[in-house]
């Protein structure tokens, strides 16, 4: 083929800001420069075909998501939610496609299930967005770090609860308000109560431990408590204080570096203003990451939103475009 076949699988706040991406004249020239070959939407899988998206040209709409993998050189899976994407995933990479996925609970859950597949048929698997959308951090402690030790990691990981505890606290807005809005920015999951209660903030510090040390966790593992279980006394006694609330989640590791001993949790806590996660406003994200050698870094960037992580779903769709012109 004279061009990448990229199948878009959603259109909804990612899958549309990424579509609009791929379709923006400037854009391609700029991809087609970077991956030596052009790239080219050949289709867009959504449930509703009847409404139309801005900025997506009608004829690439399909509700046959099966049909279009089929036709595809590289798969990016955006439309969340554990049935069907993981089928899909399996089906693209049987067909031999690359495959890029921002679905952060799909692979906390079958992560090395589908890594394990990806690797028997020989293509990529690719998830940079599903973890502090627009900031890179799957790639610093995967590989920029793979030549150094990681001992902890600890972060704002979830825009949209950051958001919530943001608007409650340094503008007294009222928590209901304040979830609405955010869901109104788009940050928020299909199911909001993955965002309150701490498992999308689970799913992700997952992914991080095992992309830094390759560890065998799973969610199960988080000690976890979200924010719906937060009182007005409570952001009362952190402002007393000179504190603020944030939903922090971290990761740590003990034992020898070849058989490490990972510990996770995600929970409220009370952080002094000047701590360097209570720096994280409104939807932002932060994430300090500590290792032997580079000592203490700090990623500071949008968590959520469909055109921040859009740029991450790109950089990855470069990335196994051009996997997908090595291999021809
Ligand atoms: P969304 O707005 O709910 O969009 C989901 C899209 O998938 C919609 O276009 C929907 O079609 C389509 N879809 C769902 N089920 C389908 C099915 N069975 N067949 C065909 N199409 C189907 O979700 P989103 O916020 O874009 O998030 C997508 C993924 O990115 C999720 O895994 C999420 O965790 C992840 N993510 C989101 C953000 C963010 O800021 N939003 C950031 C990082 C990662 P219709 O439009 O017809 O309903
Ligand atoms: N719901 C997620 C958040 C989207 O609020 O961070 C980005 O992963």
């Amino acid at each position: 083929s004279q061009t990448v076949r990229i199948a878009l699988l959603g259109a909804g706040t990612v899958g549309a800001a990424v579509a609009r991406r791929l379709c923006d004249p400037r854009r391609a020239d700029l991809y087609a420069a970077r991956v030596g070959r052009p790239l080219e939407l050949v289709g867009v899988a959504v449930r509703d075909t009847t409404r139309s998206r801005d900025g997506i040209d009608p004829a690439l709409l399909t509700a046959d998501a099966s049909g279009l993998v089929e036709r595809a050189d590289v798969v990016v899976e955006v439309m969340g939610g554990l049935d069907p994407a993981p089928a899909l995933l399996e089906q693209a990479m049987r067909c031999g496609a690359q495959v890029v996925t921002a679905n952060k609970q799909l692979l906390a859950q079958q992560g090395p299930r589908l890594e394990a597949l990806a690797a028997e048929n020989g293509v990529g698997l690719d998830y940079e967005a599903a973890v502090m959308a627009a900031i890179p951090v799957v790639a610093v402690v995967r590989d920029s770090l793979a030549g150094d030790l990681v001992t902890s990691i600890s972060g704002i990981v979830n825009g949209s609860t950051n958001y919530v505890l943001d608007l409650v606290a340094r503008k007294g807005v009222a928590f209901d308000d304040a979830v609405r809005q955010a869901g109104e920015l788009g940050y928020l999951e299909a199911d909001p109560t993955e965002d309150l209660e701490g498992l999308d903030a689970a799913a992700k510090i997952v992914l991080l431990a095992r992309a830094a040390w390759g560890a065998d966790v799973s969610i199960d593992d988080v000690q976890r408590t979200g924010i719906t279980g937060l009182t007005d006394d409570d952001f009362e006694t952190a402002a007393a204080n000179g504190k603020i609330i944030k939903l922090v989640a971290s990761a740590w590791r003990s034992g020898p570096p070849e058989n490490p001993r990972v510990e996770m949790g995600v929970r409220p806590v009370a952080l002094p203003q000047d701590d360097p996660l209570a720096q994280a406003r409104e939807g932002a994200n932060v994430v300090i990451i500590e290792a032997e050698s580079a000592g203490r870094l700090r990623l500071h960037g949008a968590g959520a939103g469909g055109e921040e992580t859009a740029s991450a779903v790109l950089g990855d769709i470069v990335r196994a475009a051009r996997r997908v012109v090595r291999s021809a």
